[in-house]
């Protein structure tokens, strides 16, 4: 394997407190060192990078990423999906299990990682169902799962509704010391909902998702964790309600972990106005106050990491009215721009902030081996240009669909090269246009 060097760029490594100018040496697919070339023999080079101006980063990970496959190939296969990965810098994505059939077997998770291997693109890693076929009655192969390879449990999509079968997911994960990831809704709430429940559903007569729909099953999760030891990951937390649970559970010593998605941290449900399906998804847009109250969670670490919530909807699917149109937006392509725009531009949160809450912190929860440029590591890189403005074209997009709501918008940072293994698997070729 080819040894690489990248130059002159700003590492940023949370994991080791490093953010300085310095150069990365790459040898067999693992780091061998973050240090000075100048100064240490370094062996023959065959490829240098000249990371100057760049943010050179652990390969950025993705925890909450539907791939579609199998079942749903219409919208997303491994292949496509995982090439948007490495379009927007990540390295590795965790693949949520509500595909057609759910994952939920160990002939499943292998399915997934036989067609990652074949993709040769970014590192798959399987979230597998929480309940025997997603259907929330019985619970999953847990043990078999992890044997497979599965690196947490989740039944997204939807919660799991019965408190005895989730305190069982939590009892028999924590025996394995895997999360749960916890889609939090209570469907009484939410039924027939579109968008969130306030003045815009009100004025536009749309039926509304209540804060209350998420944040009752928050706190059920975060009682049935406390009661069992489980770790509970709350995904997409959308709600300023339930950013104050999250906290003041941790601030208990509870082991509970959340995320947020890019969407809930740049919009409000006043861009449901336009009646555009590509702004629906669950949990739905929220309010202003929301928005600050996520932003605050990822100031203070009760957020510790951004996800996407990749969920690829085919045109024909999103082209419905808006009641009748899929929950879900793409999210790999614009995670970045939108994080760089939104957070660190505006100086709400610094650079090792954002590569934890996108790289060592996922890496952490998923127990992976990934988001460090320890010495010895498997070198998953991503650079990252800070000052990149670029126009969203979702047509250009390596993702098999394009239901994005950011069509259109300037936004400034992106991944300009990701390097899996030691493998420059991507390079942005397009020149800046905005
Ligand atoms: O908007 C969403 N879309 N939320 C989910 O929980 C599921 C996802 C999907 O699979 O489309």
């Amino acid at each position: 394997m080819p040894t690489l060097l990248i130059r002159g760029g700003r590492v940023v490594d949370p994991s080791q407190g490093i953010d300085r100018i310095d150069d990365v040496l790459v040898r067999d697919g693992h780091v061998v060192a973050v240090g000075h070339a100048g100064t240490q023999p370094v062996g023959r080079v065959d490829e240098t990078i000249d990371a100057t101006g760049l943010v050179v980063t652990p390969g950025l990970v993705d925890m909450h990423v539907h791939l579609r496959e199998p079942g749903r190939e219409e919208d997303e296969t491994i292949e496509t999906g995982t090439r948007a990965a490495l379009a927007g810098g990540f390295t590795s994505v965790a693949c949520i299990p509500n595909t057609e059939p759910p994952i939920d077997s160990q002939a499943a998770v292998e399915f997934i990682h036989q067609k990652a291997a074949r993709a040769d693109t970014c590192n798959v890693f399987v979230v597998a169902c929480a309940s025997r076929g997603r259907e929330g009655k019985e619970l999953a192969e847990i043990g078999q799962l992890v044997e497979a390879g599965a690196v947490a449990f989740s039944d997204d999509g939807a919660p799991v509704y019965d408190a005895e079968l989730m305190r069982r997911v939590f009892e028999y994960c924590r025996m394995f010391d895997k999360p749960f990831l916890a889609h939090e809704e209570v469907l009484e709430l939410t039924a027939g909902g579109v968008m969130h429940e306030g003045l815009v559903s009100l004025v536009l007569g749309l039926k509304g998702m209540p804060a209350a729909g998420e944040e009752v099953m928050i706190g059920r999760d975060i009682a049935l964790a406390e009661v069992t030891g489980g770790r509970l990951h709350v995904m997409h937390v959308s709600t300023a309600g339930g950013v104050a649970l999250i906290r003041a559970a941790k601030a208990r010593g509870i082991r509970v972990t959340a995320e947020a998605c890019p969407h809930h941290f740049t919009l409000t449900d006043e861009s449901l106005r336009g009646f555009d399906s590509n702004f629906k998804m669950s949990p739905p847009l929220r309010t202003a106050a929301d928005v600050e109250a996520i932003i605050a969670g990822l100031v203070d670490g009760t957020i510790a990491c951004i996800a996407t919530d990749h969920a690829p909807h085919a045109l024909e699917k999103k082209m419905l009215e808006l009641d009748r149109a899929p929950f879900g937006i793409l999210g790999l392509e614009t995670a970045v721009g939108l994080a760089v725009t939104r957070l660190v531009e505006p100086g709400r949160i610094g650079w090792p902030r954002l590569v934890a809450a996108m790289s060592t912190l996922p890496a952490e929860i998923l127990g992976i081996n990934r988001g460090t440029l320890r010495p010895g590591a498997v070198a998953d890189i991503t650079l990252i240009d800070p000052l990149l403005s670029w126009r969203v074209d979702p047509r250009a997009f390596a993702s098999k669909s394009s239901n994005s709501p950011f069509h259109g918008w300037t936004l400034q940072g992106r991944a300009v090269a990701t390097i899996v293994a030691g493998r420059v698997k991507y390079r942005l070729q397009e020149p800046a246009v905005a």
